[in-house]
């Protein structure tokens, strides 16, 4: 089965697009993830028990792979510039409205592009494209500057505590919460066509 393709935005890098995660670009997150060096899983707040082995991160994103199936528990997605890719997104599911999404550009030379402003409201449009969820909430740290300007832009903080048990290989710490329901995908999409006008 070819992969699904989804929504993109051309950004001056390049054309930034979204299909469906394959077992060739496994390898790159096995070596973003165990070759960034200790300092990088620090500041990201990384459980390495959790993170485990090379072993554990394959079978992980194999476990990710679309099947097609819309009750899929854990969904890897692509992000490709110039059809190449750059970086993944996983959505994990638990029940309507506690599902956690990740958002991770592996290739250094694609953060700072404005990809991730660009891409996320295909990225929200995306994960209700595939499954149906009540609200997807969003979990970051606050000392990830990057990530919370670019969230920023589209969704308030709710709130900012600490979480004994954070989604997926995340160690305990303090979180921004923010939350999307699917009601709000079009305004996203508003808001990024304000930002690229403005
Ligand atoms: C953090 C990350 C998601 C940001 O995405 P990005 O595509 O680089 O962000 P954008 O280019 O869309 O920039 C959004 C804004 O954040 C700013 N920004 C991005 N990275 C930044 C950084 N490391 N430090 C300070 N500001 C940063 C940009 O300058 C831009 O600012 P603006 O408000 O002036 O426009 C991305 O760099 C990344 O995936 N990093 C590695 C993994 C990670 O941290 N994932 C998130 C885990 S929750």
């Amino acid at each position: 089965m070819s992969p699904a393709r989804y929504g993109g935005e051309t950004i001056a890098a390049g054309h930034a697009a979204f299909r469906d995660l394959i077992e060739d670009d496994i390898e790159a997150v096995v070596r973003y993830w165990h070759d960034s060096g200790d300092d990088y899983l620090a500041f990201l707040g990384i459980d390495k028990v959790r993170l485990g082995s090379e072993d554990d991160t394959h079978a992980r994103f194999r476990r990710a792979l679309r099947t097609g199936d819309p009750d899929q528990r854990s969904m890897a997605f692509a992000i490709t510039l110039d059809d190449t890719f750059v970086s993944y997104t996983l959505l994990n599911r638990y029940t309507p409205d506690s599902n956690f999404s990740h958002w991770h550009l592996t290739n250094p030379l694609a953060r700072k592009t404005g990809i991730s402003t660009a891409l996320y409201p295909h990225r929200i449009a995306m994960y209700w494209a595939v499954c149906d969820m009540n609200r997807l909430p969003h979990q970051t740290r606050p000392r990830n500057v990057g990530v919370n300007r670019m969230l920023d832009k589209f969704v308030p903080i709710a709130e900012t505590v600490w979480v004994e048990n954070p989604d997926e290989i995340a160690g305990q710490g303090e979180f921004n919460h923010r939350h999307v329901a699917r009601a709000e995908v079009h305004k996203l999409f508003e808001t990024l066509s304000n930002l690229m006008d403005s």
